[in-house]
């Protein structure tokens, strides 16, 4: 039997390549794209329908989600695309409309996407679902309360599961894995960065986000990650990879906690986010955010691959850049 899908963020990094992977799989997939967003390279998904309005659009989400099994709720926003106070909007109201309207819609499961940055070890170990971390700045209390918005759908008479991918890397992503690239491939780039991350690679969080879809336990939090590993690993191991060296200079660490408070002295004084770097993230930006996977691949059979098994891809599109 043909299942259908709901899906925000489609038109993102990591829900176009979800929405390739559904209509490769055969599921109706109905899309929500904003009567701005970017569709090219995007089109040729198929049977793809899309449905054009944003999450404060009741009437444009309705139409999307009613009737689908799988409603795949991605639809998010960054502090470096826009203000904390549009983070919040987006983050928080736009999973609170989603989840009203699927409630009063005919839908299966919710499969929320949420981030890791929800969540952080306190002992420098790997952090896991138990390790619910104060946020720091609004991309983070957003989406820890938009998953209070989930838990609370789903302890009444939703049925929905949340998860929590940590840094993705493929192709499409101007951020992280543009950087991480450049790092590794580029003799000009002149440092590298302290710290480290929990490194996935795009395909394997959209099999997560259908293993949960499948799998997934109702209420509960999965999350999806990928190798641990320092940023100085992950440029040698693209280097490696191609052949090339690493950039050699490490940014030093307090140099980029220094950031943080002008970056606040100069918002104070303008009123404006210049850019989103407060105290708090400038600290986390230099710290090694490992995580652990093993309650997905237990629960849901999820697994990743190792950073070099991502590049090929990634490189094919940077290089095209
Ligand atoms: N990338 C990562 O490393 C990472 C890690 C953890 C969690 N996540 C989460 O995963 C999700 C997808 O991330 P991504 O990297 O694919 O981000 P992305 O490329 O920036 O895509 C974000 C998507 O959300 C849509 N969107 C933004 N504001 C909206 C609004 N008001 N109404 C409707 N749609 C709106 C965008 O539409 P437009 O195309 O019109 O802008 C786009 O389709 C997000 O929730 C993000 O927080 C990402």
């Amino acid at each position: 039997m043909t299942r259908s899908a709901a899906v925000t963020g489609a038109t993102g990094f990591l829900g176009s390549r979800l929405c390739d992977r559904l209509a490769a799989e055969g599921w109706d997939v109905r899309a929500l794209s904003r009567p701005t967003s970017d569709r090219s390279g995007i089109d040729h998904q198929g049977d793809l329908e899309w449905v054009v309005g944003d999450v404060f659009d009741r009437q444009a989400l309705g139409d999307l989600v009613d009737g689908a099994d799988v409603v795949f709720h991605l639809a998010g926003i960054g502090l470096w695309s826009a203000d904390p106070a549009t983070v919040e909007q987006v983050n928080r109201e736009g999973t609170r409309n989603v989840l009203e309207v699927c409630r009063d819609s005919d839908v299966g499961r919710v499969v929320f996407t949420s981030t890791a940055g929800t969540l952080r070890a306190t002992d420098g170990d790997l952090a896991d679902e138990t390790d619910v971390a104060e946020p720091i700045g609004a991309y983070q209390r957003s989406k820890a309360t938009a998953e209070r918005l989930v838990d609370a759908y789903a302890e009444a008479d939703g049925d929905a599961v949340t998860v929590h991918p940590t840094s993705i890397f493929g192709p499409g992503d101007e951020g992280f894995t543009m950087q991480l690239l450049a790092m590794g491939l580029e003799p000009t780039m002149p440092a590298t960065l302290p710290g480290g991350a929990s490194i996935v690679g795009v395909d394997d969080v959209v099999a997560g986000l259908l293993a949960a879809a499948d799998h997934g336990t109702c209420g509960e939090h999965y999350l999806l990650g990928g190798e641990n590993l320092t940023y100085d690993e992950a440029a040698a191991r693209i280097a490696d990879y191609v052949g090339g060296t690493a950039a050699p200079i490490q940014v030093p660490a307090a140099a980029i906690r220094a950031a943080g408070p002008v970056a606040e002295g100069v918002s104070a004084v303008t009123g404006q986010q210049v850019f989103p770097f407060t105290r708090g993230m400038a600290d986390l930006a230099t710290k090694r955010l490992f995580y652990t996977s093993r309650k997905a691949h237990e629960e849901l059979g999820y697994e990743y691959q190792p950073l070099e098994a991502h590049v090929p891809d990634a490189l094919e599109w940077y290089r095209s850049q």
